[in-house]
Formats: C-alpha cells, structure tokens, sequence
C-alpha cells in the first residue's frame, strides 16, 4: 500500500528536497562522519578532443547553488581537456554508507579572488608544492622533481607569503543532473535523478536500479 507520507516509497535518507543541494549537502556530512578519509573525493570525467574521456580523483572545496569547485593544475590534462571540452561529470563514492552521487555540467573557471582565498587557506608546504609540480608532465627523473621542491622552499622560506602560482586555480562545475544512489539489499537499489529546467527550478524521476 503506498504510504501517504513517502509517496514515492523512497528511503528516507532521500528526503523530499525540490532542488539537489541540500540533499547532497545532507549526504556529504555524514559521509564526513562515516568514512575513513577524504570524504570529499570524487572521480572526474573529462573528454578530450578525441572523443576520448579519461578520469581521475579530486578533492571537493566547494558546493552552493553555483556549483562545485575543485582546484588543480592549468597545465595539467584535466585542465587542457576542460578548456577544449568544458563538459564534465563527477562521482562520488561513499563507501561505509554505501551511496554514489553522479553529478554532471558544464564547468567555468573560478575567479581570481576566489582561487587567491582558497589557496591563501593551504598549508605552506601544498603551496610550494604547487609551484614546483609540473603537474602531468613527464619528468626524466624524481630527483628533477625534488630539486625543484628544494628551489621553492629556498625561494619560499617557512613563514614566507607564497604568492598562488598563475598555472594553479580552480573550476566550477554547473550541474545539470544530479543522481543519488543507495544501495539496497539483493541489488534492488535507489536511485533519484534530479534534472535542471530552463526557470532554474528541477524535475525529479525515480530509476530503475
Ligand atoms: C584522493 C585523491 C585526491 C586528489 N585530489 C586532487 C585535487 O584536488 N587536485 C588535483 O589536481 N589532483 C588531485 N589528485 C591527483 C589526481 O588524481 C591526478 O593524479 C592529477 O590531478 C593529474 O590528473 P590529470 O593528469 O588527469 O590532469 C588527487 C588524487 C587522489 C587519489
């Protein structure tokens, strides 16, 4: 019989939330509270020119109604594949919950200020290793790398201000789908697809598992 309370017959930890934010913010708490570490990680798709898409795991700094917010690298694969192709898509993986967010869109660069606060926020060794990283290009050696860590921290002293490198900033990834998944026994799991509309407000469909 269907219950008058959860017409749906979701699970409640689904809530009843007409936009995808605050279920996710919902969902990344306790996450933070359940996993190991890095509750924040996610895995990004990107697509190159090829038509080729390559992913990779990120650390989630943002989300708000303007999207999420990752930082990484200019020079770096992901980033030459956002500039060719700025269609991305992300996905969570919390596994002691077991849940998966899939969200995808279309990503923006972050301002400057914006990239400047955040990393002004890391610690003096992250900055210095952003500097030194040429990040996804081929090295001939680890100690190439290292004597460059060791140029940046002689350049950088602890203590120093470290100004954010111009190669380094961060992406906004506007949502258009935002998919919640729970895991249910014998593999007749939950799932809810949240879908933006032209207003701006978003449609919501329950899917097969
Ligand atoms: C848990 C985890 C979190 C990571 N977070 C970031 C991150 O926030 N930014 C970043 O540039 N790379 C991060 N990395 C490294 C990336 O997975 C990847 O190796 C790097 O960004 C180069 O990717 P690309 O060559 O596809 O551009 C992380 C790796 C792991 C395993």
């Amino acid at each position: 019989m269907e219950d008058s309370l959860n017409p749906r017959g979701l699970n409640a930890a689904f809530g009843n939330d007409p936009a995808p934010l605050p279920l996710f913010q919902r969902w990344l708490a306790e996450a933070g509270e359940a996993e190991l570490n890095d509750p924040t990680a996610f895995a990004l798709a990107t697509v190159d020119a090829a038509g080729q898409p390559s992913v990779r795991m990120l650390l989630l700094k943002g989300a708000s109604e303007a999207g999420f917010v990752f930082y990484t690298n200019m020079n770096s694969r992901k980033a030459g594949e956002l500039r060719g192709n700025p269609k991305a898509s992300m996905c969570f993986h919390w596994k002691n919950l077991c849940r998966q967010v899939r969200i995808s869109g279309s990503v923006t660069l972050v301002s400057d200020e914006e990239a400047d606060a955040y990393f002004a926020s890391r610690d003096h060794a992250s900055k210095v290793g952003a500097w030194a990283s040429l990040q996804s290009s081929a090295m001939a050696s680890r100690g190439e790398f290292e004597q460059r860590v060791m140029e940046y921290r002689a350049k950088y002293p602890e203590g120093s201000d470290v100004p954010r490198p111009p190669h380094w900033s961060g992406w906004l990834l506007q949502p258009g789908e935002v998919e919640f998944w729970l895991n249910a026994d014998a593999r007749l799991h939950e799932r809810l697809l949240y879908t933006a509309q032209a207003d701006g407000s978003w449609s919501q469909a329950l899917l097969y598992p």
